[in-house]
């Protein structure tokens, strides 16, 4: 092929785009953020509903704390500057994949509001369905499936949210689930109801 030293971007070096992705794979990316507290059950909700997408021939991908804090970001903590920089990362990686026309779906605490907001604002905020699981506190802690709670209380563990760090209520979010009043297969029905009207290509 003939190249022109003048143009630095040759057509045939163009890389292909969203919307070459989402013809092949047949469906359109999306961003599902799901935001709570420590053992409000986003992890549980997200894993249920990344099985029940793939049933459906979605291809989605799934991130969380055990593969992200463990790798790209095993070098943050937990004061606002480090969740911070936990979520621009996951943020720019989730564009990456949403771009990629990929269902991504996200179970992080983001306590803060600016810290959602700059993630919604990273992704697009057309592409980005904020789920807020709003499971109350006393059944958080009453759960402690990993007993940081206890351990929160003891002091033994600091800033630990919902105990000695904040975490702000989104204000609008797309949906809230209670974890514990709602069973698993209602929550997850719930995000298919809101999320498969915008992953579906003829019915966008
Ligand atoms: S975020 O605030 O930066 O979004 P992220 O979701 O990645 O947090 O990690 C939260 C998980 O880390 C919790 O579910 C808990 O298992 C663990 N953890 C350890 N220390 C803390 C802490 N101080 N506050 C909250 N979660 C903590």
């Amino acid at each position: 092929m003939e190249n022109n030293s003048n143009n630095i971007y040759p057509v045939f070096d163009k890389m292909l785009g969203r919307a070459d992705k989402e013809s092949l794979l047949g469906q359109h990316g999306l961003m599902v953020w799901f935001t709570g507290l420590s053992g409000s059950g986003k992890s549980t909700v997200a894993i249920a509903l990344e099985r029940e997408l793939q049933r459906r021939g979605i291809l989605c991908r799934l991130l969380d704390g055990d593969n992200i804090r463990t790798g790209i970001n095993n070098n943050l903590g937990f004061s606002e500057e480090d969740r911070m920089e936990n979520i621009r990362r996951i943020a720019e990686v989730a564009k990456l994949f949403v771009d990629t026309g990929i269902v991504t779906l996200a179970a992080f605490i983001s306590p803060l509001r600016q810290m959602r907001q700059m993630a919604a604002d990273i992704i697009g905020r057309n592409d980005f369905v904020e789920v807020y699981v709003g499971t109350p506190i006393e059944e958080c802690e009453r759960r402690d499936v990993k007993g940081l709670y206890a351990r929160a209380r003891r002091g033994e563990i600091k800033d630990f949210t919902g105990v000695s760090a904040p975490f702000e209520v989104p204000e609008a979010p797309a949906l809230t689930l209670d974890t514990s009043r709602l069973p698993l297969q209602q929550s997850v029905e719930a995000v298919l109801q809101l999320i498969l009207p915008r992953i579906n290509k003829e019915e966008r």
